[in-house]
Order: C-alpha cells, then structure tokens, then sequence
C-alpha cells in the first residue's frame, strides 16, 4: 500500500503545554546524541492529540529531535499505526479482519462501515465525524468480532449492535466498551465455568478502568494525567510532576484520573517513592558542576563500595575525575543530577542514596552494603 501524506495539510501544528512537556520528558529517556530514539513515542502523541499525523506535526517532531526531516518521514509513512490523513472527528473505526474475527462476522462489520460510513477505509464520512479501516489481529480472538474505537474495545458484536455503537458515538455519547453481547469476559458463551466468584462484579477489570476514566473517544491532549518522569527525580521536573493534581482538576465524570492521587494506578507507586529533591536557588550543575579532578589526591577510593555502582560505572566515574568518596559525599541534589545524566543510571544516585552511603564511607565508617564487599 502507497503511503503518502494528504494532499489537505494544515499550516502549522504545536503540541498542547503538556503534551510538549511529556515529549520533553520523553526525550531524556535516551542518552545524549540519541534522541532520535523517541520518535515514535512523539509521533504517537501527536497523532493522539490531533487523530491524524500531518505533515506539520512530522516537521516538529524532527525539530525536537534534531532529526533531518526525510528521517521522520520514513518512520511515519513506515508505520501503519501513523494515520496520514484525517480520521472521523469523533472516532476512527478498526475493525480487526483476522481469522476469529473474520469467521466469526469480521465482513459484516465491514460492510456495515461502508454503509454507514464511507465506502472505502480511511475516508471520512459525509459529516466528517467517522473514518473506519480493517486492521490485523488486535489480540481479543476470543471476544471476536471486534473492533477498536479510540481507546477501547468493543466486542462481540453483531452487525445490529456495532450499527446502534455508530449511532450512540454519533449522538455524542461513549457506550460502554467491551463484550457487547452481555458476557463479563471471555467466558464461555453458555456462562461462567471457573472464577465465580468475580461474576458478581459490574464489569471486568478493563471494562471497569475504560468506564472509571470516561474518555475512551477522547484525544489526548495531556491533560489526562500530570507528567510522570521518575527518571527526572533530582531536580524541578519532580517537583513539578508531585504538584501536578493540585491544578490539574479532571472535569467530573470526564477524563477523572484513576486514583485518589491524580495518577495512574501503575504509576502512582513510582511517583510516591520519588522523593521531590528542592533545588536550591541558583544550584545550577552546568554552571556549578561537581569538583572534578584531574588525578586521584593520593590512593583513589573503592567507589564499588557503594551500593549500586559497579566497575563499569566506577570507571566512568574516574574518567569524568571522581574518585573520592568525599566528592560525592559533596554534592548537591543538582549536581547529582548532572553526574546521574552522565552515568546515564536513570535516578539510581538518590535510589540508592549514594551521597548518605559516601559520607559516611568518608568520615571512616562502614555502611551495610560496604560490610559484605
Ligand atoms: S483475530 Fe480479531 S482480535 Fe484476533
């Protein structure tokens, strides 16, 4: 298949404030000189915010990522996941036409697309507000027929209840996504056979999520859920990211996030334990980085006596001119950061609380860790 941009672009494109601060985020995932490993998380998020990936959004992904443009290009007209044009306003349809779904009615959905649609995939409907294609397996086989729809789900469908499902979108509604034909599951059609004792519940574990979070044909505009970088632990980035619940109100019944806590049930225990560092005013470690030396004064120290820094990371703390435990003992929460980038070791300075462990390595003690090394 020829996959070409659309001929109808847009003038310009910019992400949300916080969909570019999540980019940004992403970016630092990758070790310098390679950012260029974030595109597609970047283009994924502005196709999520816009429903289709334009030429404009591809320019700026590759701006952020210092990329030659033609090289954005090609991941994006790579990708089938890339949409190059635009998808209904409220919804795009993926019908999966693989072999459960194709046998148990895949074409008859299909069918009802392009009655009730467009008649070819991935062209708009008269009112703009739908778009459809036929995607490979999306993995719910046993709830087959299925489709896609924004976010979530929707299965065991019949030719009747996918129609009602169109018509129900296209009234402004979000029907419930999932088993269409009153299974819980995927249990066995005549009822549950094992696991009763979840029966009683209202809906299945991702049934009730899609229902608890309400924004199943909502684009992503990163207002969903504050920014989550543990890996930025040191410094503003955290601060910010513990703060964010507190303005970042969900609209009720709309986009509520899935905790108490403002964040995803996954990330939240990350986010708890990553204890926001206050940067100290002025603390800047590009301008103020840690003493370096150019040898060690006198004998080096065993750096590998601390917990979680080996060879390898010892002798990359060597060649950037550590090698005293008193250095590290000394550093600020800012120049941690600055080696922590460095070392590339993704927070693990204040995981593993290096500059406690170093300072009392360096007044002559012994740590737990140092005891058994
Ligand atoms: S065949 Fe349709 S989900 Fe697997």
């Amino acid at each position: 298949m020829l996959r070409r941009l659309h001929p109808d672009q847009p003038e310009s494109f910019a992400f949300t404030a916080e969909n570019q601060a999540w980019a940004e985020a992403q970016i630092t995932k990758y070790p310098p000189d390679r950012q260029a490993s974030a595109i597609i998380p970047l283009l994924w998020r502005a196709q999520e915010q816009e429903g289709w990936l334009t030429r404009a959004a591809i320019e700026h992904v590759a701006k952020m990522l210092d990329m030659a443009y033609i090289r954005a290009l090609e991941v994006a007209t790579f990708y089938f996941m890339f949409q190059l044009q635009p998808v209904g306003s409220v919804a795009h349809i993926q019908i999966c036409g693989t072999t459960s779904c194709m046998i148990c009615g895949a074409e008859d959905l299909v069918a009802v697309c392009k009655e009730k649609i467009a008649k070819r995939p991935h062209q708009l409907s008269e009112d703009g507000k739908f778009s459809w294609e036929e995607v490979e397996c999306l993995g719910a086989c046993a709830n087959a027929p299925m489709a896609q729809i924004g976010k979530d789900y929707y299965e065991d469908l019949t030719t009747e209840s996918f129609a009602r499902l169109l018509d129900d979108m296209a009234a402004g509604n979000v029907p419930k996504p999932g088993p269409q034909n009153g299974r819980f599951a995927s249990e066995p059609a005549g009822g549950v056979t094992t696991l009763k004792e979840y029966s009683g519940e209202a809906h299945n574990g991702s049934v009730a999520l899609a229902v608890k979070i309400g924004d199943t044909l909502k684009r992503i505009d990163g207002t969903e859920v504050p920014l989550v970088a543990p890996w930025r632990a040191q410094g503003e980035r955290a601060a910010q990211a513990m703060d964010a619940p507190a303005h970042q109100e969900p609209k009720p019944g709309k986009h509520a996030q899935v905790d108490e806590t403002g964040v995803s049930k996954q990330a939240a225990p990350v986010l708890r334990s990553a204890k926001p560092v206050p940067v100290a005013k002025g603390a800047d470690a590009e301008t103020n980085p840690p003493e370096l030396l150019e040898a060690p004064k006198g004998e080096a120290d065993d750096l590998k006596k601390l917990k979680g820094l080996g060879p390898k990371l010892e002798e990359t703390l060597n060649e950037l001119g550590i090698f005293h435990f008193w250095q590290i003992a000394a550093w600020t929460p800012a120049q941690a950061a600055w080696v922590d980038t460095r070392l590339n070791v993704k927070g693990r300075i204040e995981r593993d609380e290096w500059i406690a462990q170093a300072k009392t390595l360096a007044a002559g003690g012994e740590t737990e860790y140092s005891k058994t090394t």
